[in-house]
């Protein structure tokens, strides 16, 4: 394990810090593993300095769908509380709906696998001070975050719905206020191979379709993470060398997840990849000649209850350049740089303030 702390710190990240991307977004409307998880290398890596998170945007309503429940559950603030406060980071600002709801797990998540989202939401059991007064609605929120930064800093990294942001663009002033402040839109989902995986538009982007659609007119550039592309790296660890009151340790446990990340590692790598981007050597992108965008076509054998799907049409212009990506290096050495990210600290707790930062 150490050593693979070792490849991380010294091959991953030492060399090449993405050019003005000190500011990410993590839109973040869900409450599986490799969410907390996620939310874990993202603040590992704003303590390396490499991420200064502007805010957690949680819960999505997807009101224009109405197949499927909701995911706006009361305890998920609190417990994305405790997983910053754990990590030194208490006051990252949160947002979310006021259309709360008691759900304990994700809607298609099964029953079997235990719910942990209460025990971390409790503050007697992990250390947070959430405070709902504090907390903005989404639209709200990131029309004011992204009036107060400057030109083209801001990084929004998508890993479940995208209906606050279709939300946002469709606010008066959206389309220029993302057009002129946001960097990068990455979003975990997208089918971009035709022939591989032509109906793969995954999870995130089905369960709220009319919302997704919003990346047809999204003027800043976006890049996609497919599911079938991150699903391909395997070897991210629940084995790990991390503290037994780590809430990301709870999740997972908990959760009796066992070897790699039951739900797989796409909210973890596209989260990873938002950060550090291109530079970090790990991924590229797939559409090399920067063609094309993603387009969504009828498709009637949807997995879920929604008629269209996605592909990548080469032959499409959208507003802004759209990229896919692909792994660019091996799939062990991938999985080691998420696996030293999460185990960064060893079996210490960080210790806050001042924290420990993992030696480069
Ligand atoms: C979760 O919290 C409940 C009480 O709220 C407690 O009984 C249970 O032991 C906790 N689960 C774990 C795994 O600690
Ligand atoms: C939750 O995370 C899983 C695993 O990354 C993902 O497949 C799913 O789409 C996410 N669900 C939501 C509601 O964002
Ligand atoms: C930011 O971009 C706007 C146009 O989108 C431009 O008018 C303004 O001068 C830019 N500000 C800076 C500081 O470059
Ligand atoms: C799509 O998938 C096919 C089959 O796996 C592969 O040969 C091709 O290179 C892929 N195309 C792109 C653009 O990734
Ligand atoms: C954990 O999962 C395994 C395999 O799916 C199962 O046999 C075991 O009963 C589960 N444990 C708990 C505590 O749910
Ligand atoms: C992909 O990997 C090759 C070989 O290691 C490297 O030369 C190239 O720079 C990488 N591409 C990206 C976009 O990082
Ligand atoms: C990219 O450009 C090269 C050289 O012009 C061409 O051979 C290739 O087919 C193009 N690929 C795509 C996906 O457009
Ligand atoms: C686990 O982390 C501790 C530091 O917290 C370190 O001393 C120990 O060597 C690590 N163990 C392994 C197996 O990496």
């Amino acid at each position: 394990m150490f050593q693979i702390l070792a490849t991380l710190v010294l091959v991953g990240l030492t060399t090449t810090t993405r050019a003005n991307s000190d500011v990410t977004f993590l839109t973040c409307p869900n409450y599986t593993a490799p969410f907390a998880a996620a939310i874990g290398v993202a603040n590992t890596l704003q303590s390396m300095g490499y991420a200064d998170i502007l805010g957690i945007v949680s819960g999505e309503v997807p009101s224009h769908f109405d197949g499927l429940p909701d995911v706006t559950s009361k305890y998920s603030l609190p417990a994305i509380d405790a997983i910053n406060t754990w990590y030194c980071h208490p006051d990252i600002p949160l947002a979310q709906t006021n259309e709360l709801t008691s759900a304990v797990r994700e809607p298609t998540v099964p029953e079997d696998v235990t719910e942990y989202i209460t025990n971390l939401s409790d503050p007697t059991q992990f250390c947070q001070d959430f405070n709902r007064k504090n907390v903005k609605d989404p639209v709200e929120f990131y029309t004011d975050v992204l009036t107060k930064a400057e030109n083209k800093s801001v990084t929004i990294v998508a890993i479940g719905f995208l209906t606050n942001l279709h939300n946002l663009y469709y606010s008066s002033g959206g389309p220029a206020l993302i057009e002129a402040k946001v960097k990068e839109l990455v979003v975990q989902g997208g089918s971009c191979n035709v022939t591989s995986n032509p109906h793969g538009a995954g999870y995130n982007l089905l369960y709220d379709l009319p919302s997704a659609e919003v990346v047809t007119k999204w003027p800043s550039p976006i890049t996609f993470f497919p599911g079938f592309i991150a699903g391909q790296v395997t070897g991210i660890k629940s084995e790990l060398n991390i503290s037994d009151k780590s809430p990301v340790r709870f999740v997972y446990e908990t959760a009796n997840f066992t070897g790699d990340f039951k739900f797989g590692p796409h909210d973890i790598l596209a989260t990873y990849y938002a950060i550090l981007g291109l530079s970090d050597g790990s991924f590229t992108h797939g559409n090399a000649n920067d063609t094309g965008g993603l387009q969504f076509v009828p498709n009637p054998k949807s997995p879920v209850a929604v008629k269209e799907d996605t592909v990548w049409n080469y032959a499409v212009t959208p507003p802004a350049s759209q990229h896919y990506l692909i792994l660019n290096n091996t799939i062990e050495s991938i999985a080691n740089k998420i696996n030293g990210l999460i185990s960064c600290y060893g079996k210490e707790q960080p210790v806050c303030p001042g924290q420990k930062v993992c030696t480069k």
